[in-house]
């Protein structure tokens, strides 16, 4: 396990967050924290990203920080340079994992079938996102892909919060889950924080209920 898999597996749950505006940056950080998950994956979905992570990475040195919905080489670069310590891609392209491999930055490529785990294997992740994890077949899938690729593991992602959040941690090969429901638009639009900290808490509360699932 590197170090990397290790605190995501501590942590079990990443918060998916899209912010518009660098100003919500901090408090947002600190409502998480304040919920007990020092971890967020900042998403170049909006044009604030790389100004979100340069603040979080100057202002909250403690936050493990990921840098998600990269989609290209620059964006690589640009996410190592605002002080990301790791990618997180929604596919597999070969491109954009080799520009993270030369930059030394690790990274956690999408996929959502035997192909695709094949194929970024290959270039050396091993902890892949599941994305879009509902849609792709969900848990079923995840426990079918458990028997060929034994050395997998998965950060899935997409459709998952309170609902079905401790099933997903059960699996074997589930290191973490990523999920955009304790930070949702409308939350951070209304700056309500507090409701963001109590959605984190509970999450939280959800994923220590369960025991960490063993290596199989
Ligand atoms: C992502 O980018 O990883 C997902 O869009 C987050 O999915 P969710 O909004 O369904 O949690």
């Amino acid at each position: 396990m590197d170090q990397l898999e290790e605190r995501l597996a501590a942590l079990r749950i990443v918060p998916v967050v899209a912010l518009e505006n660098a100003d919500d940056a901090l408090p947002l950080c600190d409502a998480l924290k304040a919920g007990g998950l020092p971890v967020a994956e900042v998403t170049f979905r909006t044009d604030a990203a790389p100004e979100v992570l340069s603040r979080i990475k100057r202002e909250r040195p403690d936050m493990l920080l990921g840098a998600g919905t990269i989609l290209t080489s620059d964006q690589v670069v640009q996410a190592a340079d605002a002080g990301a310590s790791f990618i997180v891609t929604p596919g597999f392209n070969p491109k954009v994992v080799n520009a993270a491999l030369n930059r030394r930055i690790p990274i956690i490529p999408g996929v959502n079938n035997p192909s695709q785990i094949e194929m970024a294997m290959d270039y050396g992740p091993q902890l892949l996102k599941f994305f879009p994890a509902e849609a792709s077949g969900g848990q079923a899938m995840l426990k079918s892909l458990s028997g060929p690729y034994r050395d997998a593991r998965f950060v899935p992602t997409g459709g998952i919060g309170p609902r079905n959040l401790a099933e997903y941690l059960s699996l074997t090969n589930v290191v973490a889950c990523g999920g955009s429901w304790m930070v949702a638009a409308e939350l951070i639009a209304d700056k309500d924080f507090e409701t963001i900290t109590e959605l984190t808490r509970q999450a939280i509360e959800t994923a220590c209920a369960i025991p960490q699932p063993l290596e199989p």
